[in-house]
């Protein structure tokens, strides 16, 4: 069988920065180590005053197909995985589509467009709907475009302000890919939950200690699932585990979680046994609750051996290195934490081709994914091309005064101007409102 999987990625940040331990913490009194230790972060990118997901994903999928020589017949598909769109009926790919065919020769007029929504899980859906479309036949030799693209604002002083974020990730997928082979299994845990919600509102309304719960509790049904149908996996299989990544504290959470998981049964629990004893089972308990502080207690211990950290240090933490810069990007979130970990690959001289990664996307409301990737010969072309870190260090860096003003534009209900704090450059803007409410856009030299 061929295989599918995903040839380019680029990424697309705001253009501007809030300094969360500088600039945050002292406005809200807080310590700033809460954010850089406990959240992870260092600092969130947010959109500039002529940003959007439009510009941000145009932005991307500009730079990917410039890259990689592509022309709109190229392409077959354009989904769009957002929950920040502003229109309950055209889709953003539309937009995007409209933005590109203004700077390449030719048109997208044969490509299937659509737009994806289930919170942040809907960037890894779209890629499950390329990946499906090519291997139904379908595709006629084009590739698809999947691009996941979030402004991932908070109410102010909503307790996720401080991990809000705005960027683009786009995504080439295609037959023979160079970067990853996406596999065929996949496991799923999926729950009607309300961890975190935007009815028909700009801002969410999150319930978030408890959406930490949900999140281990759905990626744990995942693991499980995904062992089902792929048989069991062992971490010393496993080289990355990118996870969905609303902040780096998060994904500290996820890792012991899977790490628990997929030690059960295995020579390294026995290993471990000496020093923090066996797993529980729940079976050896009268109570759930009984059994759940147990798991606790051996989770605490587990944080602590040198096995488990060395394996986090070496399995999650380089994933986590663009997210601590950047904050959520929703959507986008978890294709950030796999690029982070293979741009880590890539500056450590590391030869991954061949390693597996195995990938955890989450979307509240309530659904996670697993499934494993193949890291593919290219990827060190793939990922050498990234300019991420010039775009990090390129942003502007707001006061908290600029912070608010920026807020306040981007809130739909707000009717604000603030000059840009940013020139930009060979790159799409927002350029107003036409005659029907839709949003107009241009490329700037
Ligand atoms: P909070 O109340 O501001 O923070 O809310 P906290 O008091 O829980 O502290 C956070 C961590 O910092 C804790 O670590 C503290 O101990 C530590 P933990 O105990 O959890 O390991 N801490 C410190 N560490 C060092 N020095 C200090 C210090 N002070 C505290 N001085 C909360 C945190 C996550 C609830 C909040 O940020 C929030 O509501 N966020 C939004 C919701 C969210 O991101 N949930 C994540 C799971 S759901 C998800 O991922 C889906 C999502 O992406 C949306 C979608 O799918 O569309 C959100």
């Amino acid at each position: 069988m061929t295989a599918v999987g995903i040839d380019a990625v680029e990424i697309w940040t705001g253009n501007l920065k809030l300094d969360l331990p500088g600039t945050f913490a002292p406005q809200k009194g807080e310590d700033p180590e809460k954010y850089t230790k406990g959240l992870g972060l260092n600092a969130s990118s947010f959109p500039d005053s002529y940003e959007d997901i439009v510009t941000m994903a145009a932005n991307a999928a500009y730079r990917l197909m410039d890259r990689k020589g592509l022309e709109p017949d190229d392409i077959g598909r354009i989904d769009v995985a957002t929950e920040s769109a502003f229109d309950n009926s055209k889709p953003v790919s539309t937009y995007v589509a409209g933005c590109l065919e203004g700077v390449f020769d030719g048109d997208f007029h044969h490509a299937n467009k659509g737009e994806r929504k289930f919170a942040c899980i809907a960037g890894t859906q779209s890629l499950d709907d390329a990946y499906n479309w090519i291997r139904a036949g379908r595709n006629r030799g084009r590739a698809a475009l999947v691009i996941a693209t979030d402004t991932a604002l908070y109410a102010r002083d909503d307790a996720g302000e401080a991990t809000q974020g705005a960027g683009a990730v786009a995504m080439l997928i295609s037959e023979d890919p160079s970067l990853v082979e996406l596999s065929t299994h996949q496991g799923y845990g999926s729950a009607d939950e309300t961890d975190f919600l935007k009815p028909n509102q700009q801002f969410p309304s999150v319930d978030g200690k408890r959406s930490v719960q949900v999140y281990l509790a759905r990626m744990r049904e995942a693991l499980m699932d995904y062992e089902s149908v792929a048989g069991d996996i062992h971490p010393d299989d496993v080289r990355f585990v990118p996870f969905h990544t609303p902040f780096p504290g998060m994904v500290r959470k996820a890792g012991l979680l899977g790490y628990r998981y997929l030690t059960r049964d295995t020579a390294i629990e026995e290993e471990l046994a000496e020093e923090i004893g066996r797993q529980p089972r729940l079976e050896a308990f009268d109570t759930e609750d009984a059994y759940h502080d147990a798991v606790r207690e051996y989770t605490d211990a587990l944080k602590g051996t040198d096995r488990y950290r060395e394996w986090y240090a070496e399995t999650i933490d380089p994933t986590l290195t663009i997210s601590r810069e950047v904050g959520n990007w929703y959507t986008g979130s978890v294709h950030v934490a796999r690029a982070s970990a293979l741009k880590h690959a890539l500056e450590t001289g590391e030869d991954a081709t061949g390693e597996t990664l195995m990938v955890g996307s989450y979307g509240s409301g309530a659904q996670a994914e697993v499934h494993t990737e193949t890291v593919q010969a290219g990827w060190t072309e793939e990922i050498g091309a990234l300019n991420v870190d010039e775009q990090l260090d390129s942003r502007y860096d707001l006061s908290w005064a600029e912070y608010e003003e920026v807020h306040d534009v981007h809130n739909h209900e707000m009717d604000v101007e603030v000059e840009e704090f940013t020139a930009p450059e060979s790159e799409f803007v927002f350029d107003g409102w036409g005659r029907m409410g839709e949003r107009k856009y241009r490329f700037v030299e």
